[in-house]
């Protein structure tokens, strides 16, 4: 309490009290004026002569430093250019002590926005675009100070590129009147080293061209494209490229002609290749060409043939598992078969499926977990699928910025440790000693398995409520929509058993992951209790490892997931006297919304469950 009070009684001396609404994310940086810093006026000397609490600073370009690294020697931080300067400046304002060189992991590191041009966010949960929305039916004017700040965050945690509208793309954002907002949004970005992208409708040459077709081979269609590269280049010389989801849940792609993903790809591919773009083509591609097959082998049925086939800069964007952003997945099986393309996994910040901005989830421990399968060295980079919007603290939830953060993190240092990271966020957002830090950062670390046990435990997925996925509809099941939607699909519960057979006897999914995976998956003695009803269907009657049957261990597990909650409750309740009223308030309240939701799901799955169960 003490600490607090001195704290608001130093801010109001200096005439600089901030309300504690979460819009600072980690940035709380007390401004102290104090540094003399040497080297060339940009953005990395501005922040630390505002807020670096020594007295001196150098900053010094040195061309012989890789591009985006940065070395930092006494207090001299030297870097190729002012992004790396600005890299090095963010590290030592979060790390004083900080010495030597640092580069970054991962080559790109791109936050992918679902925005869409009418100022919606599909699966956004925090509100509506800070990019986009309509004036009538122009776009409205950007809001520089927004999208500087948004850039800031950005690069504070190393993220350098960002695709500004939803995969599910509107035709419209190539059309000159977006361009000209590409422009401008990507000159605020430029400074802060950040790229734009833009996600791209396969059929824009129809739709905005007035061709007849879109077919990648057709040379009206060939030359639309080479022209619209041309037009934005001119007005974005560094423009990243295109995100490109095709042929998928009704979008328009290559397929619709024949032609192949490689095709397709590659024909955009060359309208961007003069000017150093990249095309980022997702593997999310089910349904169309595979009636009848386990949704989740149809990425690698899809792709396989293609590989070697892609232009050097396209890259194979896929999502961490084969089916779709579930809280537990097993990796998904493309980043086994694509020997010869360079790929891109495909990370969800935003909570679609692991209680959006309701449920405090923390998702490094998640994201760790499928760097354990696919090493990093086998991807050029990471996308993340934004989790940002107009609400006043970005994310909806408070502890929803943590995954924004961990997410660059990550994608700077994928052997970052989950605490570290965590930690690191908790500091920097919060002014909490040691003792209340411990458990706030137990509860963050538990977070995501207390997820995984109170919603689908063992190995169940996809048994959300229709379309808005928040909440358990176990039982879902509608005749008209493809039976690869419906949940009771998922689950295939009967009185025998739950859990789909994707081993050899059932759709062999098992035979597309390498060895030793394939093997130790196939095997209901050997399959990780976590993938259990992922790969195998199981007797009720089954005893797992702790000796308890399947369905008392689904009862077990559930039970767990809601007492974690309960517990998240305490550590909330405790650490009161710690954090600020308004933001310990909002926390308060979805922690409370999340245990209702948590007992749903433990009430719900079970009923329905145990209805076969206990035949
Ligand atoms: C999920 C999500 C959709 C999204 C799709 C995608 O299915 O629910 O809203 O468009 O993934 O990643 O393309």
């Amino acid at each position: 309490m003490k600490k607090l009070t001195l704290l608001i009684m130093t801010c109001l001396v200096m005439g600089q009290v901030q309300a504690e609404d979460g819009s600072r994310l980690w940035l709380r940086y007390q401004s102290v004026d104090k540094a003399k810093v040497n080297g060339p006026a940009c953005i990395a000397a501005d922040e630390l002569r505002k807020y670096f609490r020594g007295d001196e600073v150098t900053l010094a370009i040195d061309p012989t430093i890789e591009a985006e690294a940065f070395k930092i020697e006494g207090t001299t931080i030297s870097a190729k250019d002012e992004t790396g300067l600005l890299y090095g400046a963010y590290t030592l304002l979060r790390e004083p002590a900080t010495q030597g060189y640092q580069k970054p992991y991962f080559k790109y590191r791109i936050l992918n926005h679902w925005d869409n041009l009418d100022g919606t966010i599909e699966r956004g949960y925090a509100g509506r675009s800070i990019f986009w929305d309509l004036d009538g039916d122009q776009p409205k004017a950007i809001d520089a100070a927004l999208v500087r700040a948004y850039a800031r965050a950005n690069a504070s945690i190393g993220i350098n590129g960002t695709v500004l509208n939803n995969v599910n793309a509107s035709p419209r954002i190539l059309s000159p009147l977006y361009i000209n907002k590409v422009k401008e949004i990507a000159a605020i970005l430029r400074p802060y080293g950040i790229k734009v992208y833009l996600s791209v409708n396969f059929a824009s040459p129809m739709a905005l061209g007035g061709l007849k077709t879109a077919d990648p081979l057709n040379a009206k269609v060939k030359t639309w494209w080479k022209a619209k590269a041309k037009e934005i280049y001119r007005e974005i010389p560094d423009f990243g490229g295109f995100l490109v989801k095709a042929n998928s849940e009704g979008q328009p792609g290559p397929g619709d002609y024949h032609r192949t993903h490689a095709q397709g790809a590659n024909m955009l591919a060359d309208a961007v290749a003069p000017y150093g773009g990249i095309i980022m083509w997702r593997s999310f591609v089910y349904g169309a060409n595979h009636k009848g097959e386990d949704r989740v082998k149809q990425a690698v049925s899809e792709f396989i043939n293609d590989d070697g086939l892609f232009r050097s800069n396209v890259i194979l964007q896929s999502k961490n598992g084969p089916l779709d952003f579930q809280p537990r997945e097993p990796y998904a099986p493309i980043f086994d078969n694509m020997h010869k393309t360079p790929q891109m996994a495909e990370l969800q910040i935003t909570q679609e499926y692991l209680g959006q901005s309701r449920h405090l989830v923390y998702l490094a421990p998640m994201w760790r977990e499928f760097f354990g399968y696919v090493a990093p060295e086998r991807l050029v980079g990471i996308a993340g699928v934004a989790n940002i919007g107009l609400d006043k603290n970005w994310c909806g939830h408070h502890f929803s910025q943590a995954n924004w953060y961990a997410f660059g993190r990550l994608a700077w240092n994928p052997a970052l440790r989950s605490e570290q990271i965590a930690d690191e966020w908790l500091s920097a957002t919060f002014d909490i000693d040691d003792s209340h830090r411990t458990p706030l950062l137990s509860m963050m670390l538990r977070s995501r398995e207390a997820c995984v046990d109170y919603m689908m435990p063992l190995g169940l997925h996809h048994i959300f409520k229709f379309d808005h996925h928040y909440g358990p509809e176990p039982d879902g099941y509608i005749a008209h929509y493809p039976l690869e939607w419906c949940p009771v699909y998922y689950h295939q519960a009967d009185s025998a058993g739950i859990g789909f057979d994707r081993s050899h006897t059932g759709t062999d999914a098992t035979s597309q992951y390498r060895e030793p995976y394939c093997s130790l998956y196939d095997d209901l003695t050997t399959c990780p209790e976590r993938y259990l009803l992922w790969f195998h269907h199981v007797p009720w009657t089954y005893r797992t490892n702790s000796g308890r049957t399947l369905i008392d261990e689904l009862t077990y597990r559930y039970g767990r997931g809601v007492k974690e909650v309960e517990s998240f409750i305490d550590i909330w309740h405790n650490s009161k006297p710690t954090i600020d009223e308004q933001r310990w308030q909002e926390v308060d309240e979805r922690l409370q919304h999340q245990l209702d939701n948590a007992r749903e799901w433990q009430k719900t799955c079970l009923d329905y469950f145990g209805s076969f169960a206990r035949k």
